[in-house]
Formats: C-alpha cells, sequence, structure tokens
C-alpha cells in the first residue's frame, strides 16, 4: 500500500507518514468488478472499506421492493463503518457502479486505529454529521409533494458529494441513470425526464450528454435546499 494514496484520504489526511505506514499494515486492498455487491442489508459484518478509485452505490430495499438510494460514494469515501460501530447488522446494500479498487480494514483493527488516532475519529465524526445532515435533507425532500422541489433537492445532493464547482456552476460529470434519480428521489423514472427538461427551461440547468450543468448554484440552492 502506497503511503501517498493514503494521504488522499480524508479519514487520514492529516496523519503523519509513521502513522500512515502503520495503517497500511492493517489494509488490504482489492478490487471489484462492476455491479458487484460488497455488503448485504442484514448481514453480519466485520470489515469496513474505503473508496480508492471507484463508485458504490448505498441502497435499501422498501417492503414492496423498490430500490431506495441512500448515498452514492466515491473516490476517498468509506462505508461499512455502522456494523463495525455499534455491532448491529449491515444497515443497506453497498453495489459497485463500476470496478472499484477498495481497501479492506478489519474491525479489530479499525478501533484500534480509532484509539491510537483521535484525529481519524474526529474526521470520522465530521463525515457521520454530513450524513446526517444530508439524509435530514432526503427526508425533508421525500416529504415534499411537488416533482420539482423532490428532483431539485436531489440534484443538489449529487452536485455537493460529488460536482465541481466553477465560476458559479456546478458541472455534474455523470448524471446517474435516470432510474437511480428516481429511487434517489422518491419518484418515477418518467418524472425525472419531465422535471430536469423543465429545469432547464426555466434556466435552472443545462445537460450535455451524461453532464449536467447546474447554471447558478446560489439560486438552485436557495431555492431547492
Ligand atoms: P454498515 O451498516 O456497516 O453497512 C452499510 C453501510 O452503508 C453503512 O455501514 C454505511 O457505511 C453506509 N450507509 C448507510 N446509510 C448511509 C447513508 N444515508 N449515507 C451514506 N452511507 C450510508
Amino acid at each position: 500500500m502506497d503511503i501517498s494514496e493514503l494521504k488522499l484520504i480524508p479519514l487520514f489526511s492529516e496523519l503523519k507518514e509513521s502513522d500512515l505506514e502503520q495503517i497500511a499494515k492493517m489494509t488490504v486492498r482489492q478490487v471489484y468488478k462492476k455491479d458487484n455487491m460488497v455488503l448485504i442489508e442484514e448481514e453480519v459484518g466485520s470489515t469496513m472499506f474505503v473508496i480508492l478509485n471507484g463508485r458504490v452505490k448505498i441502497s435499501r430495499i422498501s417492503d414492496e421492493g423498490r430500490e431506495v438510494i441512500l448515498s452514492i460514494l466515491v473516490d476517498g469515501d468509506f462505508f461499512g463503518e455502522m456494523s463495525i460501530l455499534d455491532g448491529q447488522t449491515r444497515s443497506a446494500n453497498a453495489v459497485t457502479l463500476e470496478d472499484t479498487e477498495l481497501l479492506i480494514i478489519r474491525r479489530e483493527n479499525f478501533l484500534q486505529i480509532l484509539h491510537s488516532y483521535p484525529q481519524v475519529a474526529i474526521n470520522l465524526l465530521k463525515e457521520l454529521a454530513h450524513r446526517l445532515r444530508r439524509s435530514d435533507a432526503q427526508i425533508k425532500s421525500l416529504s415534499l409533494q411537488n416533482a420539482l422541489g423532490k428532483v431539485g433537492s436531489t440534484l443538489l445532493r449529487i452536485a455537493d458529494d460529488s460536482g465541481i464547482i466553477k465560476q458559479g456552476k456546478v458541472e455534474i460529470s455523470q448524471l446517474p441513470p435516470q432510474q437511480d434519480l428516481a429511487n434517489m428521489a422518491g419518484t418515477s423514472r418518467e418524472t425525472i425526464s419531465r422535471v430536469i427538461k423543465s429545469l432547464g427551461q426555466l434556466g435552472y440547468v443545462k445537460k450535455e450528454g451524461s453532464k449536467l450543468i447546474i447554471l447558478d448554484y446560489e439560486r438552485f440552492r436557495q431555492d431547492f435546499s
């Protein structure tokens, strides 16, 4: 494991080289092919994962069999920490959306890292606070009656997670497929298609292939958060 790669992971970013070397010894890296189910909801878990490169979808299946996408995680993000921390079963499914390289950390090693390096624990808590805020926004968005609000706030969450800000605009380089957007927003694929078109006509966004540009991020945030 190359130390320079560990340094790029927000969880470990403030650590000294010698600390990173210790952490490297406690991890294993592995490539998972696209569409691989890394974690299954309700299973017992003893490992957590950090994404070195790739994308992982976190989702749950409702009682009616509908998929609810909680988040799409990217390079530097981690998952699988909840079962390790509270000893309960996996809270969601995790599936790779493309070939993905993961760092795997066993429970006892991760707990040891948290004990030895308080900065890692603080970084973990910061990210958990961020995820709680996101979930709060998602609950609010799902309770909205109008489709424009549901889709707009879903796009805002994606922009905040993985968009690139440039001169007041935000570029989402790879918008998830329409069915995935529907499963994030709690609506149908047809509604997604219709609302993105309306958002374009209203001057909020511009679509270029699988790329979506939010034309005025401040205005978008004010209207959809
Ligand atoms: P764990 O419960 O061990 O396994 C499923 C993982 O999905 C969980 O740990 C978290 O890492 C991740 N997860 C669950 N809910 C969310 C969420 N709302 N946002 C991002 N990640 C989540």
